[in-house]
């Protein structure tokens, strides 16, 4: 039975019709879980009254799906944003609501969470992301 189980766990590691992209989109899934999840929610839903500053002041994380604003921003924004943190111009206080994730994770990771982001938009809101990082890709593909 044991030998049962574990074969199959590995016919479903490895194979199937699971592709390179299928292993990609498990990795940005697992990362976003391990360091997004607990502020912007499992799904991606964000935290209650996003729109609005709390009672410190501050923005709560807003949702990542079709609902929010995250698909308006190009690949190079958005590395900015999760690299080096963020915070709304108009908080009240100073402190980097969206924290830096430069030190935590890598280049190749930033970018893999951030494609994890984008299976929760609309194929149209995918289609009009994608045009604007056209002239404003992530930081390693502007080297090509
Ligand atoms: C400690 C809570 C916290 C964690 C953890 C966190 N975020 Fe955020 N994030 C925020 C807050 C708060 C904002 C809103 C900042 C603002 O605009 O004031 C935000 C904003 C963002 C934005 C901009 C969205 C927009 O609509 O403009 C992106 C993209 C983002 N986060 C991605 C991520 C990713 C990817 C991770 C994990 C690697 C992550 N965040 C982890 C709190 C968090």
């Amino acid at each position: 039975m044991w030998l049962l189980l574990s074969a199959a766990g590995l016919a479903m590691a490895d194979g199937g019709p699971s592709s390179r992209d299928t292993a990609a989109l498990d990795a940005g899934d697992r990362l976003y879980r391990q360091y997004c999840a607990s502020c912007h929610g499992i799904e991606g839903e964000g935290q209650p009254n996003w729109e609005r500053q709390n009672a410190r002041g501050e923005l709560p994380a807003p949702p990542h799906g079709p609902e929010g604003h995250t698909w308006k921003h190009s690949d190079a924004m958005l590395y900015r944003i999760v690299a080096e943190g963020w915070r709304d111009p108009w908080n009240r206080t100073e402190r980097l609501t969206m924290p830096a994730f430069e030190d935590v994770l890598t280049p190749a990771e930033i970018r893999t969470v951030i494609n994890h982001l984008k299976t929760l938009w609309t194929p149209e809101q995918r289609r009009h992301q994608a045009s604007e990082s056209e002239g404003s890709p992530y930081p390693a593909d502007r080297r090509r």
